[in-house]
């Protein structure tokens, strides 16, 4: 039988948990935007002194030969174009400039909501100092909004890594094939990402799903911590 005083508990507890959590949200939401903002332009003000690339962490390093060896056709094409969804303070958006970007002409799209404190005083900082800023569209927006204003069959490339739940990756990841040219080269990383979270709160089950979809319309280039595909034949979504 239940035990009455323990599911009295329970239920305070919950509601207590509950009255908690809306004060914590509450108390971040009036907290947050103020400490955000001025937190922002004081890392504005300071990186106008810095000539160097400012970054927070190394991204790439450990993509870096996987992405060397299949994006070899990509580099130095003139002409062309890439998008990124998941920008943060522009490491992996630098890599692609000065590794494959690197024809006439060539250039990147950049989709960030830029909520993390420091990401875009940074991405806008390192953009500017390595001297990209002219090749390099930012969009500010959550992909979801934003993807679905993009032209179709536009870009030779993507990069996949904005929110890594399996929903939005999936999300990602169809509207993506939509804009990717037949013969363009579809990136998503951290496919392997911590695999002790449940499969709704990391990118795999949505990568295994989305490469069933679409078996037969693209090549598996790769598949370990990053998975990369070429786009063999669209269908209209
Ligand atoms: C892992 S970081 C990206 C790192 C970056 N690609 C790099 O390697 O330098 C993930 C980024 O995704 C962004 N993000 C989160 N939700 C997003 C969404 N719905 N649409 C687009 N970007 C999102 C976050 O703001 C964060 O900057």
């Amino acid at each position: 039988m239940r035990n009455p005083l323990a599911f009295t508990i329970g239920l305070n507890t919950i509601k207590a948990l509950r009255k908690v959590q809306q004060a914590a949200a509450a108390a971040e939401q009036t907290l947050e935007r103020p400490l955000t903002a001025i937190g922002e332009s004081a890392l504005r003000r300071r990186l106008q002194d810095e000539a160097g690339v400012s970054l927070t962490f190394d991204s790439v390093s450990w993509s870096a030969p996987v992405w060397k060896e299949h994006l070899a056709d990509c580099q130095g094409r003139p002409g062309l174009q890439a998008l990124e969804i998941g920008s943060f303070e522009g490491c992996s958006a630098l890599w692609f400039l000065d590794n494959v970007l690197t024809g006439p002409a060539a250039s990147i799209t950049c989709i960030d909501p830029f909520t993390r404190l420091g990401g875009e005083p940074r991405f806008d900082h390192n953009m500017r100092v390595c001297g990209h800023s002219h090749q390099v569209t930012k969009l500010k927006g959550p992909s979801e909004d934003l993807l679905v204003t993009l032209a179709p069959e536009t870009y030779d490339l993507i990069f996949i890594d904005g929110s890594h739940r399996a929903l939005n990756v999936l999300m990602d990841a169809v509207a993506s094939w939509r804009l990717l040219k037949v013969d363009g080269v579809l990136l998503f990383d951290d496919y392997l990402w911590h695999p002790e979270l449940p499969p709704m709160a990391r990118p795999q089950a949505a990568i295994d799903l989305f490469l069933n979809a679409f078996a037969d319309q693209l090549t598996l280039l790769h598949k370990g911590g990053q998975v990369i595909v070429r786009k063999t034949a669209g269908r209209p979504i």
